[in-house]
């Protein structure tokens, strides 16, 4: 469904390019649970974010990214804008800074799904509700009044994965979508996007430095280091024969849980 093919990526400093990403290859099936992992800044963020074309006019952009076949990599912004939030939809790591503080949750809400889908006035609140009772938000009506303050981040993020729903998107790619969360929390927003996966049949793309939560979720695992894929395999495989020494130090990274409990 999406291929993307020797992506590199360098940002122009004003004297010289860095260059970040070195040819990524990757690609989402239809339907599928892929997981992105690796440790902070190997570039898991900025492959998604060169996909949607959010970043900005320093970075340089080349290869090439196919959406159902056509490519996509340089399209201009207009064109864009029908991709991004309409066929593919991202949520990232911190939703209380994703969200406006001055909106109120329905509202905001409905402006996505007027924007999303056309719909206005009373249509775009009973979506939005629909959309929130989808995410398993307890009384949805009520909490159309709420303002983002008022919920909680587990309920700030359920609100967000709404809002990407609201174009009912064939790709969702979420960016550390439980980092900022509870452990228990955690649990309960992946529980839902594998829920809303299975459901909708979209892809889903997870993004995370812990491999913990890719393989709670994903089908197959892409395990990237320093700009550069540098192993791919079916989630369950990876764990028993990780091939690279970096997949195998990720690993052995992960807690014993047979072992002593630490206590700090
Ligand atoms: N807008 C930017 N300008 C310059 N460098 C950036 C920019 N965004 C990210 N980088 C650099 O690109 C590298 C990869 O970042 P990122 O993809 O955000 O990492 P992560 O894997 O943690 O998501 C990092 O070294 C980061 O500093
Ligand atoms: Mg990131």
């Amino acid at each position: 469904m999406l291929r993307i093919r020797d992506l590199k990526v360098s940002f122009d400093n004003g004297t010289h390019l860095v260059p970040v990403l070195h040819g990524v290859d990757m690609e989402v099936r239809r339907g599928e649970t892929l997981g992105v992992v690796g440790e902070s800044g190997c570039g898991k963020s900025v492959t998604w974010m060169a996909v949607m074309q959010l970043l900005g006019k320093r970075a340089r952009i080349e290869g090439e990214i196919t959406l159902g076949g056509k490519n996509i990599a340089n399209l201009p912004e207009k064109a864009m804008t029908g991709i991004r939030g309409n066929r593919i939809a991202m949520i990232f790591q911190d939703p209380s800074s994703s969200l406006n503080p001055v909106k109120t949750i329905g509202s905001q809400l409905m402006e996505t799904v007027t924007l999303h889908q056309g719909l206005k006035g009373h249509a775009a609140r009973a979506e939005a509700i629909r959309l929130l009772d989808k995410v398993r938000i307890p009384s949805a009506d009520q909490r159309m009044r709420s303002w983002p303050h008022e919920l909680s981040g587990g309920m700030n993020q359920r609100v967000m994965i709404a809002m990407a729903l609201a174009g009912q998107p064939e790709l969702l790619v979420a960016d550390e979508p439980t980092t900022a969360l509870d452990v228990t929390i955690q649990a309960q927003i992946l529980d839902l996007l594998e829920e809303l996966q299975r459901d909708t049949g979209m892809g889903l793309v997870v993004i995370s430095h812990d491999l913990g939560v890719i393989a709670q979720v994903c089908d197959r695992v892409m395990v990237m280091y320093a700009g550069r894929v540098v192993e791919k395999a079916q989630a369950n495989r990876l764990f028993n024969n990780a091939a690279h020494p970096y997949t195998q130090g990720l690993i052995g990274a992960l807690p014993d849980l047979d072992g002593p409990s630490s206590v700090w």
